[in-house]
C-alpha cells in the first residue's frame, strides 16, 4: 500500500531556547553542547514546532516530570505533531493504575534471573561478529557490530526470527527519524508490525512455547484476558525498545573509546570481571545515554518555575539530566572510574527501563570483546561518523581503522 506523505518541512533550527527540534541535523552529533548550552541560560526550553512543547535541561525538573503521574501522562511518548495517530504500547504508554498489571505481566522475562544466563551466548555472538571482519584494516563498528547485538538478543527472547532484522531496524528508524514529522509513516509503520506481529500472536496462541512471544500471546491480567491491541502493543515495544536502544549505548561507547585511547588502554588490560568495567559501562550510560522520552501535559502545573498548560508536549531529556553540573561533579568530564554516577539513563519513577538489566549486560559484553580483539582500534578520520538524532541517539556509521 502507499502512503501520502504529510511530511512537515521545518527551517534549520537558530534558537534552541524558543524553537528547539529534536530532529532538526545539528540534534544527533550535538546534544549534550546543545543541553549545556540552554541550561545555561534557563532550565527548559520551548518550542511550537510540534504545538508547544518544552525541554527541561535540569535534573530537578527532569526528575519533577517524570514522578509526576497526576499533570504528565505517558499515552504521548515521543514529542510529535499533535494531530500524530498514537497507538498503545503497555507499559511505556500506560498511566497508572494500568500501567503496574502491564508492567508485572512482562517484569519476570527481564529478571536478573532470566538475563544472566544469556552472557555467556552473547559473548559467542560478539566473537562472531569480529571473526567476520575477517583480515580487514577497517571496519564500521556500528554497522558491522553494534547494531546486530540488540537484536540478537531480543530476538532470543521473543523467539522471534533474527532473519527479519533489517525490518526491525527499517521500522525503527522510520518511526523515531521520520514519524514525528510526517503522520502517513506512522501509519504505514504501525500497520506494518501489526500485520507482522498480528501473524506471530496467532501462531503462538495456536501453539504455545516458553518464549516472551508466547507469554504475550496468551497474556492475562488478574484473571482476564489483555485486549489484542495490547498484545500487539507490547510486542511492538519489545522492538522499539530493545534494539536502537543498546545499539546507541554500544556504538557511543566504542566512538568515545576510539577517541580516547587513555581509556582503551586502561580496559584493554584489565579482566572481564575488573569493577573497572562496570563503573566504565555506567559512565558511557550516564555520558552518552541514548533515551529521550516524552509525555503529555494533563495538567496546568510549573516545571522549574516556568508554566506548563494542559495539552501541551514535555520532553523528557534524560540524557540532559546526566550533564547537569548540580547533579554531577565534572558532569563533563568523562570518568572512567566515576564512583557516585546516579546516572537517569534508564529513566527513573514507575517507567523505569525493564530492559536494563539485559541492556548492561550486552552493552559490557560487547564492549569487551571488542576492546580484547582491537585494543588499538582509532576512529578512521577520513570518513564521516554519522549520528541518530530524536528520540535514541547514537552513532549510526562508525567508521574506524583497527591498528590489528
Ligand atoms: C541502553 C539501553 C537502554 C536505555 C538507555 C533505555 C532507556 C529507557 C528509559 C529512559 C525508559 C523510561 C521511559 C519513560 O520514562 O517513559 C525505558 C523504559 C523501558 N525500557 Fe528501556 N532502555 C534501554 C534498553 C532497553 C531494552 C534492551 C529493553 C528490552 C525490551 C527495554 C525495554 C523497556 C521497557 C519495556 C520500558 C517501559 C517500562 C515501563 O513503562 O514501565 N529497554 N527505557
Amino acid at each position: 500500500m502507499v502512503y501520502e506523505s504529510d511530511q512537515v518541512e521545518l527551517p534549520p533550527v537558530t534558537d534552541w531556547v524558543n524553537d528547539w527540534d529534536w530532529l532538526d541535523d545539528q540534534w544527533g552529533e550535538n546534544a549534550i553542547d546543545i543541553w549545556n548550552s540552554v541550561r545555561e541560560q534557563c532550565p527548559m526550553a520551548t518550542t511550537e514546532r510540534y504545538g508547544r512543547a518544552h525541554m527541561p535541561v535540569t535534573m530537578e525538573g527532569i526528575q519533577q516530570v517524570a514522578k509526576d503521574t497526576e499533570n504528565f501522562s505517558s499515552i504521548w511518548v515521543n514529542v510529535s505533531r499533535p494531530d500524530a495517530p498514537r497507538a498503545p504500547a503497555p507499559p511505556i504508554t500506560s498511566d497508572p493504575p494500568d500501567h503496574q498489571g502491564h508492567r508485572r505481566l512482562l517484569l519476570p522475562a527481564f529478571s536478573p534471573k532470566v538475563i544472566a544466563p544469556m552472557e555467556d551466548e552473547m559473548r559467542e555472538f560478539c566473537q562472531g561478529l569480529i571473526a567476520d571482519l575477517g583480515d580487514s584494516p577497517t571496519a564500521d563498528a556500528a554497522v558491522q557490530y553494534a547494531q546486530h547485538i540488540p537484536v540478537h538478543g531480543i530476538c532470543q527472547l521473543l523467539g522471534i526470527p533474527e532473519d527479519d532484522a533489517d525490518m526491525f531496524r527499517d521500522w525503527i528508524y522510520r518511526n523515531f527519524q521520520l514519524a514525528p514529522r510526517d503522520n502517513s509513516v506512522r501509519v504505514a509503520v504501525q500497520q506494518e508490525m501489526d500485520a507482522y506481529f498480528g501473524e506471530m500472536l496467532k501462531e503462538r496462541q495456536a501453539n504455545p512455547t516458553d518464549d516472551l512471544t508466547s507469554l504475550i500471546a496468551n497474556a492475562q491480567i488478574d484473571g482476564e484476558d489483555v485486549g489484542w491491541p495490547y498484545k500487539l502493543g507490547y510486542m511492538k515495544l519489545m522492538i522499539v525498545a530493545g534494539i536502537d536502544t543498546t545499539w546507541s549505548a554500544i556504538g557511543s561507547g566504542l566512538w568515545h573509546l576510539s577517541n580516547n585511547p587513555g581509556d582503551l588502554a586502561r580496559l584493554a588490560v584489565v579482566e572481564n570481571d575488573d569493577p573497572l568495567w562496570q563503573t566504565a559501562t555506567e559512565e558511557i550510560l550516564r555520558f552518552y545515554a541514548p533515551v529521550t522520552m516524552a509525555r503529555k501535559v494533563i495538567g496546568d502545573t510549573e516545571i522549574a518555575g516556568c508554566p506548563v498548560h494542559e495539552g501541551d508536549q514535555m520532553l523528557v531529556t534524560f540524557p540532559a539530566a546526566n550533564h547537569d553540573p548540580e547533579a554531577f561533579e565534572n558532569s563533563e568530564e568523562f570518568i572512567l572510574d566515576r564512583e557516585r554516577n546516579r546516572h537517569v539513563a534508564f529513566g527513573l519513577g514507575i517507567h523505569r527501563c525493564l530492559g536494563s538489566n539485559l541492556a548492561r549486560v550486552e552493552l559490557t559484553v560487547a564492549l569487551q570483546e571488542w576492546v580484547r580483539a582491537f585494543p588499538n582500534y582509532v576512529l578512521d578520520e577520513s570518513k564521516k561518523t554519522t549520528w541518530a538524532n530524536g528520540q535514541v541517539r547514537g552513532p549510526r556509521k562508525l567508521p574506524v581503522v583497527l591498528n590489528r
